[in-house]
């Protein structure tokens, strides 16, 4: 079979799909209150999606997960699920801010997408509200239940933030510990919006442990050579793993591109640069295929300008 493999000997098996750039939530790094979105005349329609991701497996690709923005907000989601999931993929996982999970749980489930990563920086209602702008911290708590209830595989991932959110983390290791969910600590990237308060308001995985070591003892577990976590175990029971792409970058191990909602493919999640995918003929597709596969970085790029939410988070 023909694989996308690259320079560095990577290869190419997951894919990152967003299918809108909206979001009802305004994470301060991810988007500012006035964002602007693209047209949704530019979005690609269901089949669009059905028919790139058909392609790409036939060169090799094996996982895809759904994104935003905030993916539950597209209007034709179900439909655009239907489609992916009738594919052959070893995989489908979806990341969402767990606002509409209510609305989507059994649709989810009937179509075997059953990894979700739910992003939640604070259980602290004050703070959920000063990060995001939004009101809905209990109803994404109670969707979280409401889908490992049913038997989601849920990971939670929340982005730690220096004077901000940073003293919860014992409270998201007891929230682990009690609903036996992953948490995934995630380090705030240069991307976008979160450029300018970077720096103010960064804190390192290897700090997180540190602190986190000094009441519980970490248990390594082991992850595939193409995870961006690391991940333990403490003997209480808590799942927690850590998302460390500024101060330990994993890209040179990096299996992943990226499709933003209007059809524009990319090798890096910190690279503005991408190829559209739309509208052209099968040399063409070749063409972009292998131009992308030089595009990926080996180096991990400093920063991206680029807002996260339209490239695909
Ligand atoms: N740094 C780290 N994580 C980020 N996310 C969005 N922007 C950033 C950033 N600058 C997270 C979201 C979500 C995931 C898709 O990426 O909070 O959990
Ligand atoms: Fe929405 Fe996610 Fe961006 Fe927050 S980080 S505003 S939930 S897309």
């Amino acid at each position: 079979m023909k694989q996308l493999i690259d320079p560095y000997n990577r290869r190419i098996r997951k894919l990152r799909v967003s299918i809108t750039d909206q979001c009802n939530l305004r994470c301060h790094y991810c988007m500012p209150l006035d964002a602007e979105f693209m047209d949704k005349k530019s979005y690609l329609a269901p089949d669009e999606y059905r028919d790139i991701v058909a392609e790409l497996i036939d060169f090799g690709l094996e996982e895809v997960r759904l994104t935003g923005g905030e993916p539950l907000l597209r209007q034709s989601f179900s439909e655009i699920v239907s489609l992916i999931s009738s594919l052959p993929l070893k995989k489908i996982g979806l990341t969402s801010n767990g606002i509409f999970l209510d609305r989507y749980v059994d649709l989810l489930a009937d179509h075997g997408i059953i990894n979700l990563n739910i992003s939640l920086d604070s259980l602290n209602e004050t703070t959920f509200k000063q990060i995001t702008h939004g009101n809905y911290l209990e109803k994404i708590k109670q969707n979280i239940l409401l889908a490992k209830n049913k038997g989601f595989n849920i990971k939670i991932n929340v982005v730690m933030m220096k004077g901000i959110n940073d003293m919860e983390i014992f409270d998201f290791v007891e929230y682990s510990q009690n609903l036996q969910i992953e948490v995934r600590f995630l380090e705030l990237m240069r991307i976008g919006y979160a450029c300018h308060e970077q720096e103010e308001k960064f804190i390192s995985a290897r700090h997180l442990i540190d602190k986190l070591e000094q009441k519980y003892q970490l248990i390594p577990v082991q992850t595939a050579l193409d995870s961006t976590s690391f991940n333990y175990r403490t003997a209480e029971g808590a799942k927690i793993g850590f998302i460390a792409s500024e101060s330990q970058p994993f890209c040179g191990h990096c299996s992943r591109w990226r499709l933003s909602a209007d059809g524009i493919l990319r090798a890096c999640l910190l690279k503005t640069d991408g190829l559209s995918i739309r509208n052209l003929d099968y040399p063409q597709r070749l063409e972009v295929y292998q131009m992308l596969l030089g595009m990926k970085p080996y180096l991990r790029p400093v920063e991206v300008r680029h807002p996260m939410h339209q490239i695909g988070g």
